[in-house]
Formats: structure tokens, C-alpha cells, sequence
């Protein structure tokens, strides 16, 4: 395994699923094998992939509550090379379930350990929380992608992923790294992102791409598909496939 990227912001509606889906499918279409997991009860990454996601009814949520072997619950999705561990709706008890439990914070990565050899990327689309289920991920990771969208607010809260980056590292993974964060729904020359920008820089590192707005992405999820499927030519298409370089070159 290169790298296990967790996408992480506990907002919600920041382009975690896009990214997490773009970045699974784009590192696939550079012939990795790459497994992609849901965490996110409300299914949105799954749902690009219900050829996958519909199968067996198997899902994350037996991997945190009966600790199925992961093998059994990984499937292969139409993308040559991409599979998918799926959500499910029942992640919402998982805090409930584990909370209190010694080893809760460590299913997900000793889950993982079992198919080193398989994947050459993990890419985790995390719940918009900062929940035990989020710190599975962190805990599993070896870097985590913030995704960002510009505005007033984009502040607020990364000083939260910051701290659960810290304490991560200082009792579970201390090998766990912020590779950056991601501008989505990100519009240049605007006033606000001049100003927002430079204030960002001062805590996280950003990606020199940056992923700009485009109503296609609303139109391939209402499809099932993804951008590379539906506009390949789109300008947030090529944006992701640029992003997708640019990690792939930090852990390729
Ligand atoms: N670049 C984009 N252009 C237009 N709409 C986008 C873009 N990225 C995300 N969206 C839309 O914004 C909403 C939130 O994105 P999503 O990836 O689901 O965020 P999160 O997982 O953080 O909640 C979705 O409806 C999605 O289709
Ligand atoms: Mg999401």
C-alpha cells in the first residue's frame, strides 16, 4: 500500500464524497488498485456505484459492528481497478457501539492490515463529524486531505481537524500527516477568496489545484456516474484529474 487518504472535514457540503470519488476513480484510471471506503451513513460516495454498493447487503457498518473480515465486504465496482467498501445507514450507532470498547479507535486499521498487499491507495470519505468513526479513519490513515470551500466560515473548524490531527498522532499514528488542503466550489478573482486564501495558508498547506464549481457534478451523481464517465472535457473534471497528480506524486 502507498497511501491511505482519509478526506476529512467534520462540514458538511464541502466536497468530501466528490473528492473522495474523483480522486478513487482518477488514481484507478492511472492503473492503481485502489480501494475506496464509505463512512458516511448517508451513502452519497456508494451511491456512484450501485453495481457495488447493492450487492449482498454487505457494508462498513459489519466491519465496525461484527467485525467481518473486510475481504468479505470489499467489492469490485465498473471501474477496472477501483473497489468499494460501501456504506450503510446503520453507521449512525457505530459511536454507541464502540464508544468505551479498548480497542475502537483500531478496527479500521487492523482491518486494512489484512489486504496490504492488495490495494496500492485506501480512499476514505469520512462522515462530516470529528466522530469515532472519523478517528478510525485517522487512525488507519497515513494522510488526511482537507477538503474547503471558501467562505466566511472555512476558518471555523480547522483548527478542530488540527487538534484531532495532534492527538492522533500522539497516541495512536504518529506517522499521520496533513497533506493538504483542497479549495472546491472555489471561484478566483472573487474578493472573498483573496482575502480567505492568504488566512488559510497560515494554517494548512493548500494544493495547487484548485477544483472549480460546474453543474455537472450535480447532473453524474443524479446519473451514477462519475465526471470521468459524464464530461470528460469539464473543466471540474480536468481540475480533479490535475488534483489526482498531484497526490498520486507524493505517494507514487
Ligand atoms: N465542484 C462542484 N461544483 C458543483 N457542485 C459541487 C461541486 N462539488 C460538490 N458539489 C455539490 O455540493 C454538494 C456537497 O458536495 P459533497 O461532495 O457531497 O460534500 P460533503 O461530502 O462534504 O458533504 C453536493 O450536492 C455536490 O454535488
Ligand atoms: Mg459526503
Amino acid at each position: 500500500m502507498k497511501q491511505t487518504l482519509c478526506i476529512a472535514n467534520q462540514k458538511g457540503g464541502v466536497g468530501k464524497t466528490t473528492t473522495s470519488v474523483h480522486l478513487a476513480v482518477g488514481l484507478a484510471r492511472k492503473g492503481e488498485r485502489v480501494l475506496l471506503i464509505d463512512l458516511d451513513a448517508q451513502n452519497n460516495a456508494s451511491s456512484v456505484f450501485p453495481e457495488s454498493s447493492t450487492k449482498n447487503g454487505k457494508d462498513s457498518f459489519l466491519l465496525f459492528s461484527e467485525k467481518v473480515p473486510i475481504r468479505e465486504l470489499i467489492t469490485q465496482t465498473r471501474i477496472p481497478g477501483l473497489n468499494l467498501l460501501p456504506a450503510s445507514s446503520k453507521l449512525s450507532q457505530i459511536d454507541v457501539l464502540l464508544s468505551g470498547k479498548m480497542d475502537g479507535f483500531f478496527v479500521l486499521k487492523e482491518a486494512l492490515e489484512t489486504v496490504q498487499g492488495d490495494f496500492d491507495w485506501v480512499v476514505i470519505d469520512c462522515p462530516p463529524s470529528l466522530s469515532l468513526i472519523t478517528m478510525n479513519a485517522f487512525v488507519a490513515a497515513t494522510g488526511v486531505i482537507v477538503p474547503l470551500q471558501i467562505s466566511k466560515f472555512s476558518l471555523d473548524g480547522i483548527e478542530a481537524i488540527l487538534e484531532a490531527k495532534n492527538h492522533t498522532v500522539k497516541r495512536f499514528n504518529p506517522n499521520l500527516k496533513i497533506l493538504g488542503a483542497l479549495l472546491t466550489l472555489f471561484q478566483q478573482r472573487t474578493t472573498m477568496s483573496q482575502t480567505v486564501v492568504p488566512m488559510i495558508e497560515e494554517h494548512l498547506r493548500l494544493f495547487e489545484s484548485k477544483i472549480p464549481p460546474s453543474v455537472a457534478v450535480e447532473e453524474a451523481h443524479l446519473l451514477n456516474q462519475s465526471l470521468y464517465e459524464y464530461q470528460p472535457k469539464n473543466k471540474t473534471t480536468k481540475a480533479y484529474q490535475q488534483f489526482t497528480d498531484e497526490v498520486y506524486s507524493f505517494g507514487g
